[in-house]
C-alpha cells in the first residue's frame, strides 16, 4: 500500500510548482518532505490511548498525516485521534481537507475512532483568546501531541501581530517562536512537541524570553541538526539553519539531551550524542543559551572556553557594527586615497590577521571624506581588532579578526564599513598588546569552534560578540606579545593560547 506520507510528498511538489518561492516565504510557506515528517513522527514517545493531535500551520496536512500513520504502524495503537489543524492559506484547504479525508479513512480501517477539525483562520488571535487566563476566555481543548512547521516571518514591532501577542505575555520577533510559544500553552501536562524551526531560537539575543518560557515549561529531551556534506546549495543548505526539537510539557528537567545529526535528509545514517543537560543550557546563564555540541570536539571546546569568564565590559571593550554604510554614504566615498580623505576599511582589506590598506586592486572604495557630513562615522585612528560580519557555509573559519594599526596606515581618522565588526574602546583605540592579544585570541580554533556551537548562522554579529566571554586582560596582554607585524599561522596561534592561558591558567 502506497504510504500517505508520500503521496503527500507528490502534493507537497505540485504546490510548490504552482507557487513561486518568493509568495510562499511571504505567508512564511515552506512545505515538509515526508522523510522529514516521517522523522519527527518518529520522536514522539508512543503508548497514549486516547490521543489529540494539534498542527497549527499545518499546509497539506503532512505533519498529523504522517504521525497517525506512524502511530497506526505501531503494534499498540490508539484508540481515538483527534485532529485540530489550523491554516490560513485558502489555496491548500481543499489539500489539507483531502489529508483529513484520508486519515479519518485509515483509521477507521484500522478499528480507531477518529475526529477531525479544520480551522481556516489565523491561529495566533485564536490561541490568544484560548490561552488568555482571562474572566470571559473561552475555555478550550488541550492537546497530547503537536508537530508542526510553523511559518518564518518577522513581525513588525509596529504591527497588530506584535501588540496582540504582547498582551498575551510573548514577546517574539518572529512568527515562528509565537506558533511555538503559543502551541506550548495548548498543550495538556505531560503532552509534547516536535518542532521544525530555524535553529536562530538557540542563541539569538531576541529570544531570550522565548527560550525562557520554552525552557520554564518544557522539558527539552532531543535536538536534531542537520549538515550538509554537499558545497553545493540547494535544501540541505537551507535544512542547515533548522533544528527539529521533542520536547515534553512538564516542569522537571532531564539529566540529559539527545543530540543528533544527519547529513542533509540521509535519516538512517544519523550520529546520537547524550549530553548532559547542563552543558547544553548552562546552570545559572540568564540568557539561557542552548549550545549545540554535536561532536566530542564541540565538548572539548566548551570545557576550554569554560576557563575564560572575563565578559568584554570588564576588559574595558566594546564591540560595534561599522558605521559607514557605503551605498548611504556613496557620495563621500573615493576610489583611492584622495585629498581630504581618511581610510574607509572592508573586509577585504583583511590580510594575515592585519588591515592592509589601501588595496587598490578591489573594487571597493577606499577612502571616505572627512567633513562635517561624515564625522559620526568616524573615529579616530588607533589600534582596532576587526571581525568580518559575513562568512560562507563553505569558508574554513567563521570568525575572521584583523588589527588596524594605525603605524602602518597614518592618518588621523578611520571609517569602518558596515560589513565590518570592531573591537574599541569607547569609539577609541586598544592598548596595542591588548588588540594584538585579543586578534589572536578571536582568531584562534577554539573561538572559532566556539562560536560555531554558539551559532547556526553564517553572519558574525557585535550582538553574538558581545555575549562570548575572553581570557582576562593580562592574559590578552601576554597573548598580544606573540603579535608582531602579522598573525602567526593558526597551529602557532592555538598553541600560544594554550601555552600562555591554559597550561599555566
Ligand atoms: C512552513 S509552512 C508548513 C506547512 C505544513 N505544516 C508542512 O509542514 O508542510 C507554514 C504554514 O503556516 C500557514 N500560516 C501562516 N501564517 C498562519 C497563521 N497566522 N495562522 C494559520 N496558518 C498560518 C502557511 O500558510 C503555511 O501553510
Amino acid at each position: 500500500m502506497v504510504q500517505l506520507s508520500s503521496t503527500l510528498d507528490v502534493v507537497r511538489k505540485s504546490l510548490n510548482g504552482a507557487t513561486s518561492r518568493k509568495e510562499r516565504s511571504k505567508i512564511g510557506q515552506f512545505f515538509t518532505p515526508a522523510k522529514i515528517a516521517r522523522y519527527m513522527a518518529s520522536l514522539f514517545q508512543q503508548g497514549r490511548r486516547e490521543v489529540r493531535i494539534f498542527d497549527p500551520g499545518a499546509g497539506a496536512g503532512v505533519l498529523f498525516a504522517t504521525l497517525i500513520e506512524t502511530m497506526i504502524a505501531k503494534k499498540q495503537h490508539p484508540h481515538s485521534i483527534i485532529v485540530t489543524a489550523y491554516e490560513i492559506d485558502k489555496g491548500v484547504i481543499p489539500y489539507l481537507k483531502d489529508t483529513m479525508e484520508r486519515c479519518r479513512m485509515i483509521c477507521m480501517s484500522a478499528g480507531i475512532s477518529f475526529r477531525g477539525e479544520i480551522r481556516d483562520e489565523d491561529f495566533v488571535a485564536a490561541a490568544v483568546a484560548q490561552t488568555d487566563e482571562g474572566l470571559f476566555a473561552a475555555k478550550s481543548e488541550r492537546f497530547t501531541h503537536a508537530i508542526l512547521n510553523p511559518p518564518y516571518k518577522k513581525i513588525n514591532g509596529e504591527s497588530v501581530m506584535r501588540q496582540l501577542l504582547y498582551n498575551a505575555g510573548i514577546e517574539v520577533s518572529n512568527l515562528y517562536a509565537a506558533f511555538v510559544w503559543l502551541t506550548v500553552r495548548l498543550l495538556e501536562p505531560g503532552g509534547e512537541i516536535v518542532a521544525i524551526t530555524p535553529r536562530s531560537f538557540c542563541n539569538g539575543p531576541y529570544f531570550r524570553r522565548f527560550r525562557a518560557a520554552l525552557l520554564g515549561m518544557m522539558s527539552l529531551r532531543h535536538i536534531h541538526l542537520f549538515e550538509s556534506r554537499k558545497k553545493a546549495f540547494g535544501d540541505d543548505n537551507v535544512l542547515q539553519e533548522n533544528v527539529i526539537f521533542h520536547a515534553i510539557k512538564e516542569t522537571e528537567k532531564p539529566e540529559n539531551i539527545l543530540l543528533s545529526v544527519s547529513n542533509g535528509m540521509d535519516f538512517d545514517n544519523i550520529t546520537v550524542r547524550t549530553v548532559p543537560y547542563d552543558r547544553i543550557i548552562l546552570p545559572g546563564d540568564r540568557d539561557a543559551f542552548i549550545h549545540l555540541t554535536v561532536s566530542d570536539e564541540d565538548s572539548c571546546a566548551m570545557e576550554r572556553m569554560g576557563r575564560f569568564t572575563t565578559p568584554l565590559d570588564k576588559l574595558g571593550v566594546e564591540v560595534s557594527t561599522g558605521p559607514v554604510v557605503d551605498f548611504r554614504a556613496r557620495k563621500y566615498l573615493h576610489k583611492l586615497p584622495d585629498k581630504g580623505t581618511v581610510p574607509l576599511i572592508y573586509p577585504c582589506h583583511f590580510k594575515d590577521g592585519f588591515i592592509q590598506w589601501p588595496m587598490e586592486s578591489t573594487k571597493k572604495p577606499n577612502a571616505i571624506e572627512a567633513s562635517p557630513h561624515t564625522k559620526d562615522m568616524l573615529v579616530k585612528a588607533g589600534y582596532y581588532v576587526l571581525t568580518k560580519r559575513f562568512s560562507s557555509k563553505e569558508e574554513r573559519r567563521r570568525v575572521v579578526a584583523a588589527i588596524y594599526d594605525p603605524n602602518l596606515i597614518g592618518d588621523s581618522l578611520v571609517g569602518f564599513e558596515n560589513h565590518v565588526n570592531y573591537f574599541h574602546d569607547k569609539g577609541k583605540g586598544l592598548a596595542p598588546n591588548l588588540a594584538k592579544g585579543l586578534a589572536l585570541f578571536v582568531n584562534s580554533t577554539l573561538f572559532d569552534r566556539y562560536f560555531r556551537i554558539f551559532s547556526g548562522h553564517t553572519q558574525v554579529n557585535a550582538t553574538d560578540l558581545r555575549k562570548m566571554r575572553y581570557p582576562t586582560r593580562d592574559q590578552l596582554i601576554r597573548l598580544g606579545s606573540h603579535v608582531k607585524n602579522h598573525m602567526p599561522d593558526q597551529d602557532t596561534v592555538d598553541t600560544i593560547l594554550k601555552k600562555e592561558c591554559e597550561n599555566n591558567g
